[in-house]
């Protein structure tokens, strides 16, 4: 299995310089900064609504895991779960979502926690959701198998991890694999390095199914993601002159239109029972 020289440190100092979403939340006020970044969210990616299933989250006890700024915190508090509880290894997320839920008069009990260590005991609820969260953690394993300890028998899990074999994957290794001199760079050290917070991990099925072998029931999807196709901000990392070429010139309905057909999009979309 995986592992790299990062801690969960490194992890969380990155994140609290910045949550993630942050660069949509502007506005006149705070919760007109909340409303665009979820407005922005949900133009990008409208295949979140999809998969995520928000609809389907009332009267569940429900855990999300890396809540970041809140956005699909609050949609699935919309819901009316019979109790929501969200965590996030930053105060600074957890701050965020706390000063949406207070402005948009949600509940849910939010708290600082770690994914590879939750604090709840087994067999507590009856869905987790966690969106583009556990791949960042070190030990994305034990944050498989802690969603499997807190889930109940029969319990529902949507996770979305990174896809190694994708566009971004192919774009990350001409950038930082061919075109530094170094072709023979595998993915997992260029992930680690250069996409997001230090040590994030993209998977092949054979490892995702690895992941999720305790799972009685596991469905994998692959989405081509707004990462894939240049568009939005591509991530706190990358800025620059080249970055701005790649967003006017790259082929985003090619790229969407083969990922119909063939697994290449950035985002894995897992679904998993208890
Ligand atoms: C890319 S952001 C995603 C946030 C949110 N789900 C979203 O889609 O906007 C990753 C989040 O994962 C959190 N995170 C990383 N490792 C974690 C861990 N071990 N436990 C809890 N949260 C973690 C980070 O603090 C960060 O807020």
């Amino acid at each position: 299995m995986k592992s790299n020289k990062y801690s969960l440190e490194d992890v969380s100092d990155f994140w609290e310089k910045f949550s993630c979403g942050e660069i949509y939340a502007s506005g006149s006020s705070p919760l007109e900064n909340f409303k665009n970044e979820t407005l922005a969210r949900y133009q990008l990616e409208p295949y979140i609504k999809d998969f995520a299933e928000f609809p389907s989250y009332k009267d569940l006890d429900v855990l999300e895991i890396g809540v970041g700024m809140g956005s699909d915190h609050s949609s699935i508090a919309s819901e009316s779960p019979k109790s929501l509880h969200g965590i996030d290894l930053t105060p600074r997320s957890i701050q965020k979502t706390k000063e949406r839920f207070s402005l948009f008069q949600l509940k849910s009990d939010l708290t600082v926690d770690n994914a590879e260590d939750l604090s709840f005991e087994d067999n507590s609820f009856d869905a987790v959701y966690s969106w583009g969260t556990l791949h960042h953690s070190p030990n994305t394993k034990k944050c498989f198998e802690e969603v499997h300890r807190v889930l109940r028998p029969g319990g529902i899990a949507k996770i979305m991890i990174y896809y190694k074999y994708s566009s971004t994957g192919f774009i990350l290794w001409l950038r930082y694999g061919l075109l530094s001199f170094r072709p023979l760079r595998s993915l997992d050290d260029i992930f680690a390095n250069h996409l997001e917070s230090p040590g994030t991990k993209a998977y092949s099925f054979k490892e995702a199914r690895e992941l999720t072998k305790n799972f009685s029931d596991v469905n994998f999807q692959v989405q081509v993601s707004h990462a894939d196709t240049f568009e939005g901000e591509v991530g706190q990392r990358h800025q620059g002159f080249l970055l701005k070429i790649a967003k006017n010139f790259y082929p985003k309905k090619l790229v969407r239109f083969i990922g119909k057909y063939i697994p290449i999009g950035l985002f894995f979309l897992i679904t998993i029972k208890k």
